[in-house]
């Protein structure tokens, strides 16, 4: 077994890998290590310092479970179809190399498939010289911290997700990525235990949900729009400042995210490869 340190990065969510180089071996012993720290760290693993070829991420990521290549496939990586670029970077002809609105809202990956997403994996190849932080917001802490006749409401609740709601919601390229309808809505329950913890966890996101089923519309969006207020609160989220050769890997049956796209006017360029590990059923 290798041995890594586990830095803390805030009480609640986040903690720093340091140690351990993703790119070359890494054994079963020191894989289930890091598989708990992760869980211990509310989902969230920052490893710092990483040179990741794509093949290299692919293999790490598949450590995990099997891979999703993105419906938005004008972003995959040429001969990587499993690296989905998020990026300000545009080619010759001046077209974006990578989704460059990719996150700018919270949301957790893939809540819009059945089952949806593990796990995400992403690798900064460039970042701006500020700005550009994504934020890590712990869907577990927060249930924790609902009232208990709260907890006892949603307890019963299923919503709907929907990958064409952002596309409603937001107007700024998103659109660009695959026609509205494209893909069916699906179905999770308000309140997952998380697979591999057990432990209870919110999971509904401004992104994808679009309503909770059986509720009238006005009292759907009071719930839903409490609980995105609540889970955001800044005792649940950690604020990942980037830096070349960071690697974060997050929990998507855990955590929400949101990345800030505050840095359009530095002039710098944002590049990141993702590689998104598909979810098993629930
Ligand atoms: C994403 O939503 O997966 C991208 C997050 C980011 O660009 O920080």
């Amino acid at each position: 077994m290798m041995s890594f340190e586990v830095r803390p990065l805030s009480p609640v969510i986040g903690a720093e890998v340091v140690g351990l180089d993703l790119g070359g071996p890494v054994d079963d012993a020191t894989f289930a290590a890091l598989r708990a720290a992760w869980f211990e760290a509310g989902g969230l693993l920052v490893f710092k310092e990483q040179s990741l070829a794509p093949q290299a991420q692919v293999e790490f990521s598949r450590r995990f479970g099997d891979l999703e290549v993105h419906v938005a496939k004008r972003y995959l990586l040429p001969g990587h179809p499993e690296i989905y670029r998020v990026s300000t970077k545009k080619d010759a002809q001046g077209k974006a190399v990578g989704n460059p609105e990719s996150g700018r809202y919270w949301h957790s990956d893939l809540s819009y498939l059945e089952p949806p997403a593990m796990a995400s994996l992403l690798y900064a190849l460039e970042v701006p010289p500020m700005g550009g932080d994504t934020l890590f917001a712990n869907m577990a802490a927060a249930y924790d911290a609902l009232s208990p006749p709260i907890r006892t409401m949603l307890s019963s609740m299923t919503a709907v997700h929907d990958y064409a709601h952002v596309l409603r919601l937001f107007s700024h390229g998103v659109r660009a990525h695959v026609g509205p309808g494209t893909l069916p809505s699906v179905r999770h329950p308000v309140v997952r235990p998380h697979q591999e913890t057990g432990r209870a966890t919110l999971y509904v996101n401004p992104g994808f949900t679009t309503h909770i089923e059986g509720l009238a519309r006005h009292e759907s969006d009071a719930v839903l729009n409490m609980l995105f207020e609540h889970a955001v609160r800044p005792e649940f989220v950690y604020r990942h400042r980037w830096s070349v050769g960071d690697a974060v890997l997050w929990d998507n049956r855990s955590t929400m995210h949101h990345a800030v796209h505050d840095f359009y006017g530095t002039g710098g360029v944002r590049h990141m490869h993702r590689t998104t590990i598909m979810g098993t059923a629930q």
